[in-house]
């Protein structure tokens, strides 16, 4: 049985847009060094993300002068920390916060409001975002992944501190 003409010409014409694609996202991943989920902050076993040695008990850690790393959990429809009742994320003004963020039910956002961050966070998927917060002030965290009936009022804070 013959392919029709056309429909030969089709197929391929769609070959080469896929190859086409493909190539567009790892040049502009390549160039731009955007990098996908999970480039840098690992897998982590969705299951069992309160047993996990970071996860178990998030929020903020000192690591180094002037650096810390913060732990948080996004699940339907809070941030922990960061929404009530967990309280607000609290940082001392003039430090360099290293976010990891993972989900342990669907996909959510997670974006502070006024700055360049902005990122999915994947169940199964940590994602890492490192952030110099210089001046006292308070900032906004959105959800930006629809998650669920609960996803319009899911947001939280950082208090970033004197
Ligand atoms: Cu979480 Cu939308």
């Amino acid at each position: 049985m013959d392919i029709h003409r056309f429909e030969k010409g089709w197929l391929v014409a769609s070959l080469v847009l896929i190859v086409f694609f493909i190539a567009t996202v790892a040049y502009v991943s390549a160039v731009t060094g955007i990098d996908m989920v999970d480039d840098s902050g690992g897998d982590i076993d969705v299951d069992n993300v309160n047993q996990h040695d970071n996860f178990s008990d998030p929020g903020v850690e000192h690591v180094g002068e002037n650096e810390y790393d913060a732990y948080v959990i996004a699940q339907q429809f809070i941030f922990r920390p960061g929404s009530e009742p967990f309280g607000a994320i609290r940082i001392p003004a003039n430090s360099t916060v290293n976010f990891h963020v993972t989900s342990q039910d669907v996909v959510h956002g997670f974006q502070i409001v006024g700055t360049n961050v902005n990122t999915m966070v994947v169940p199964g998927q940590i994602s890492e975002i490192t952030v110099e917060f210089n001046e006292a002030d308070e900032y906004g965290i959105l959800c930006n992944e629809y998650c669920g009936s609960g996803h319009a009022d899911m947001g939280g804070s950082i208090e970033v501190v004197p």
